[in-house]
């Protein structure tokens, strides 16, 4: 059925009908359009549009509906065009006429914005506490290897030892940055387009402020033009979306890389990783590698709506259609990859005497060198320098810099003394980084600590929040599970 027809003589097209339809994917924010319903409903009986039997007979309509598409017994039929026309149909079918009492003072086009960004602020719960299992995985891992010596590689090349915590607990740091960003997205994207009508405002239902309480919003639009055709949240979302994607790729990268047979680090459980239809004694990282591979339509899907919206004239053009895809895309790929990638990395068993094995190689103290140099009033740089002889001596002589001798380190330098051997030591060299942020065991302990509270409170703040949105629903059933892929 279309919402429209009164100036037309012929039906569309079916390829006009086919290329209008948003149906199959805009059904899951039907609940969300159903309580924002009930919001402009109760509008519509303070402003005398509706009496107020009227308005208690729509409201119950509208409850109604919305716990048979839960159940599954209302879904869109061929002819649909999107969700607005579905839920019409099927209130005209039960109250009659008077469900087209409630399309006055407000057009789909303020309907679908307010939509989007409530489904959106709920989703967004969900997607936080799927980071915040992956954050508490690298938690927890990283406790397991607060005393696990390892290199540590810039430019993928051994750098300087480091324990293997401090090593995971990096990860924690980004994904916290990632929940962070998606609060103050919460924050900003609370802003009820209800109530601008098509463009311009509405008369019929002037209190836009009332809307949005009831909606739990923050506040209403301060310009029905913008609110209308502002996609600042679905764009933001989207590049949140695709950071997050970043860094799950690297961290993929990372598990693909430390599980190869070259490192030996990590021992992929069977449960989160592959074999190979014709090679038997393969164990593929996939998980890791789809994180990385998924990484790719994150970022497209981020292009994909800013190239739709660049340029585009004020207010609503029908382009805006094109918000939703990759924003439902994005939202999926992540909670599907979430929970995998939590799983992994919580059940990765690393091999810490083939990860101390090469904490030293590749000269890896002679920083420690050139550090103890300063220690005896050198300047860094000509220490910097000295230590590269060391290195240079020591690859000549085919040794490590731990077996140059005394007198070859003499040679170089009359300050070296016997205590030289004591910083070359992993463990001194990584034990000495202990102010804060650095690799020592006593300074990761302290960040791990540090981790656990922010995630603790990064925890209380999403309950909060999941525990308000509920409200929404008025009561326990109200919510359909916000149905990922709807109708296909
Ligand atoms: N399906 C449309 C969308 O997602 C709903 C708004 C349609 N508005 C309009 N004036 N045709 O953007």
């Amino acid at each position: 059925m279309t919402l429209w027809g009164g100036r037309f003589s012929s039906g569309t097209s079916d390829a006009m009908a086919a290329l209008s339809r948003s149906v199959h994917f805009d059904w899951r924010l039907a609940p969300y359009d159903l309580v924002s319903s009930k919001a402009h409903c109760r509008n519509l009986v303070k402003s005398k549009i509706l009496t107020a039997a009227e308005g208690k007979k729509i409201e119950s309509a509208l409850d109604l509906l919305r716990k048979d598409i839960a159940k599954g017994l209302v879904a869109p039929l061929s002819q649909d065009e999107d969700l607005h026309g579905v839920i019409e149909r099927v209130l005209s079918d039960r109250i009659g006429e008077l469900a087209g009492k409630l399309r006055a003072g407000r057009s789909r086009n303020d309907q679908i914005a307010t939509d989007l960004r409530l489904y959106l602020r709920d989703a967004s719960c969900e997607l936080i506490a799927g980071l915040l299992q992956l954050i508490e995985a690298f938690i927890k891992q990283a406790k397991r290897h607060e005393e696990s010596y390892v290199s540590g590689f810039t430019h993928l090349q051994h750098a300087q030892p480091i324990v293997f915590g401090h090593e995971l607990a990096k990860h924690a740091h980004a994904l916290l940055r990632d929940v962070e960003r998606l609060e103050q997205w919460w924050l900003r994207t609370g802003v009820s387009p209800l109530g601008s009508g098509a463009l311009a405002g509405s008369v019929l239902s002037a209190n836009p402020e009332a809307s949005a309480k009831l909606l739990l919003f923050e506040t209403s639009a301060g310009n029905s033009i913008d609110a209308v055709s502002d996609r600042d949240f679905a764009a933001e979302f989207l590049f949140i979306t695709a950071l997050i994607g970043i860094h799950l790729s690297r961290i993929g990268e990372e598990w693909i890389l430390w599980s190869s047979t070259e490192f030996g680090w990590a021992k992929l459980d069977d449960a989160y990783s592959t074999g190979s239809s014709i090679m038997p004694q393969k164990k593929n990282p996939d998980v890791a590698e789809l994180a990385r591979g998924k990484s790719g339509r994150l970022i497209g899907n981020l292009t994909s709506l800013l190239v739709t919206l660049k340029a585009l004239p004020f207010a609503y053009n029908r382009d805006l259609q094109e918000d939703k895809e990759p924003v439902f895309d994005s939202l999926d790929t992540l909670l599907l990859l979430l929970p995998a990638i939590s799983g992994m990395v919580e059940s990765t068993e690393f091999n810490e005497r083939a990860m101390s094995a090469g904490a030293t190689a590749g000269f890896a103290l002679a920083t420690e060198v050139a550090d103890y140099l300063v220690r005896k009033g050198i300047p860094f740089a000509k220490a910097h320098e000295i230590s590269g002889r060391a290195v240079a001596l020591a690859e000549r002589k085919k040794v490590s810099l731990e077996e140059l001798s005394l007198a070859d380190y003499q040679s170089l330098n009359k300050l070296f003394q016997s205590d030289i051997f004591k910083v070359l030591t992993v463990e001194s060299a990584v034990a000495s980084r202990k102010s804060r942020g650095g690799t020592a065991p006593t300074a990761l302990r302290a960040q791990l600590a540090e981790l656990g509270t922010l995630l603790t409170s990064a925890r209380r703040t999403n309950t909060k929040r999941t525990s308000t949105l509920a409200k929404l629903w008025g009561d326990s059933e109200g919510k359909s599970k916000r149905s990922r892929g709807a109708t296909k």
